[in-house]
């Protein structure tokens, strides 16, 4: 998929316009802040390090290139064309190349008005498109907004690894949780 590709647009719950597309070059400073965001509220993700301008730039860079390549899924949610939320799928490698791992976070602010459970829809009918058969991803037990909307949209836990993480000095388990989507 091309840099910055429309993709659809919806109504979230709280009537903000919302537009789902590809990133492109010029969201770079809106990722650099979403991320040190997301890092200093201390969001229930495994980043716990601030990101340079310069780690972000690569990290776009590649990002970019493998979208370009459709070796991943990457969605944008896009509020008045600020960079707001992002969703990516990347596929296991080899014998399980047909396994997508799924990562997605919302700028504080826009959480709890639908645009999560969109964002996940539209990973799903991204990732059907490249081919992808099962998608997997990991949630902190602790995380029950999170899990919640996985299992809303059809995500079961298969089981947990118990003390898999760790926060503010205390063990989280983290949960794996499945969708055949094939
Ligand atoms: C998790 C996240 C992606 C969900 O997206 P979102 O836009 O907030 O979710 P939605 O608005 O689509 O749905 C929220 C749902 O959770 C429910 N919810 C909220 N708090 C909850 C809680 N403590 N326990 C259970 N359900 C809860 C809401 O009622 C709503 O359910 P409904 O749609 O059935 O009414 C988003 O909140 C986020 O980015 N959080 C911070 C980063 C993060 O945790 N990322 C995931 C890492 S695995």
């Amino acid at each position: 998929m091309k840099e910055g590709t429309y993709i659809r647009s919806f109504t979230a719950k709280d009537g903000r316009e919302v537009v789902l597309r590809a990133p492109k070059w010029s969201d770079l400073d809106d990722m650099l802040f979403f991320i040190n965001s997301l890092v200093d509220e201390g969001a229930e993700i495994t980043a716990i390090d601030k990101v340079n301008r310069d780690d972000e730039i690569d990290w776009v860079a590649s990002l970019l290139s493998r979208l370009e390549r459709d070796k991943m899924v990457s969605v944008v949610a896009d509020v008045d064309g600020r960079f707001i939320g992002h969703v990516e799928v990347n596929p296991k490698s080899g014998r399980s190349s047909h396994v997508g791992v799924l990562g997605i976070a919302i700028l504080d602010g826009f959480r709890e008005v639908g645009i999560g459970t969109e964002m996940m829809k539209e990973a799903e009918s991204q990732a059907v498109r490249l081919g992808l058969e099962i998608m997997t991803l990991d949630v902190y037990a602790t995380n029950e907004r999170a899990r919640h909307v996985y299992g809303k949209v059809g995500y079961r836990e298969l089981g947990c690894l118990p003390k898999g993480a760790v926060k503010n000095g205390e063990y989280i388990d983290v949960v794996l949780m499945v969708k055949e989507i094939a």
